[in-house]
């Protein structure tokens, strides 16, 4: 298998004119990739052939406007279900009704249209989940409204509702006992929350290590809700930390790492959080050789549950595209990890690897 491209959102655009174009491209150019048009004929020849994550176009585009090509892309079924912003000064903002329809005011902040953009991709990507067979779709429209829920509780200063999240686990348990993970793992991946894109990914990595090696549905449950909160502590990350492309420099380092023991008090600030979740988030940094962090844990010092949070959050992370690197294909990935021989679980990674591939759906 090939490496995935880096993931970067392709956008179409007609902007007002050159000068707007040129701003936008300066402003989003880093965070997407744009093709610029100066027509909504050759913007609707060019849709047809390859989907753009989003389009933004201007209400006064030639020839007929923004809305008129909205609506002609609306009802065509090979097009309808592409988000589209439109801009411009407000003297003709058209009635739209569509989720995957918005209309920007110039002059916006940057900030703005990101918000903007990432909101539709997420709206986008919830309706897809619509086609995946029932479990799957439970699955991701459960967990990503819990995670929602789990933002707005920690932003409020509110309690993490561990029941509430655990429920939320309930499809993503049976999805698994249905072996239905590989879809889950893929189809995440269309949403924008970059943090819920990888607690979900890890969460099921997680269950489905516990499923092969013959856990009850409690205990996988207890998996899957540890998997789903493990980084909550990203939530209170600053931004640019959390997303910056390069590599973190010495004063940042310690403040992403920090996620850790935010999402261990997080957890500890709810009721009835259980035992296992709890080791999942706060031990799954650690590293056999006492290399890791926050503790240093070593050896013995790290359990079963915390050697295995440990090999899914980095099998996860390796094999999820991201805006400054390719998914790794999974041969890959797990070779770096039998590289990590000192730090990891060598006999639980072989084991995770069997149970992985052997669950691996046919070509
Ligand atoms: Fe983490
Ligand atoms: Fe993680």
């Amino acid at each position: 298998m090939a490496e995935s491209s880096i993931k970067v959102p392709l956008i179409y655009l007609i902007a007002a004119d050159k000068e707007r174009e040129g701003e936008m491209l300066r402003a989003l150019g880093r965070r997407y990739e744009f093709l610029t048009f100066v027509d909504t004929g050759a913007l609707l020849h060019q849709v047809m052939i390859k989907r753009p994550a989003v389009i933004i176009c201007e209400d006064t585009a030639p020839p007929n406007g923004g809305n008129k090509f909205r609506e002609r892309i609306r009802v065509d079924p090979d097009t309808h279900t592409v988000p589209i912003i439109l801009t411009g000064n407000g003297s003709n903002v058209p009635k739209m009704n569509n989720v995957i329809d918005r209309y920007l005011l110039w002059p916006f902040k940057k900030s703005q249209i990101i918000d903007c953009i990432s909101d539709l991709i997420n709206v986008a990507a919830e309706q897809q989940w619509e086609a995946l067979p029932t479990l799957q779709k439970e699955t991701l429209k459960l967990t990503v409204e819990e995670y929602q829920d789990v933002a707005t509780a920690i932003e409020n200063g509110d309690p993490i509702d561990y029941h509430k999240a655990s429920d939320s686990c309930t499809p993503l348990v049976k999805a698994i006992q249905d072996n239905g993970h590989h879809e889950l793992l893929k189809s995440v991946q269309n949403h924008h929350n970059y943090t819920y894109v990888h607690s979900l990914r890890v969460a099921t990595l997680l269950t489905m290590f516990g499923h092969g090696i013959g856990m009850d549905e409690d205990n996988m449950n207890i998996l899957a809700t540890g998997g789903l909160l493990h980084d909550v502590g990203k939530l209170v990350t600053p931004d640019n930390i959390l997303n910056k492309p390069g590599k973190l420099d010495d004063e940042e380092w310690p403040i992403m790492q920090d996620h850790v023991v935010q999402s261990r008090d997080l957890l500890q600030a709810g009721d009835d959080v259980s035992k296992g979740a709890h080791i999942i988030a706060a031990q799954h940094h650690e590293k056999l050789d006492g290399s890791g962090y926050p503790l240093g844990l070593k050896g013995a010092e790290m359990n079963e549950l915390a050697r295995m949070s440990c090999i899914c959050d980095i099998f996860g992370a390796l094999t999820d595209a991201r805006s400054y690197k390719p998914a790794f294909p999974t041969e890959k990935a797990f070779g770096i990890l039998e590289s990590m021989d000192k730090g990891l679980d060598m006999g639980l990674l072989k084991v995770f690897k069997e149970i992985f591939s052997d669950t691996q759906p046919a070509e």
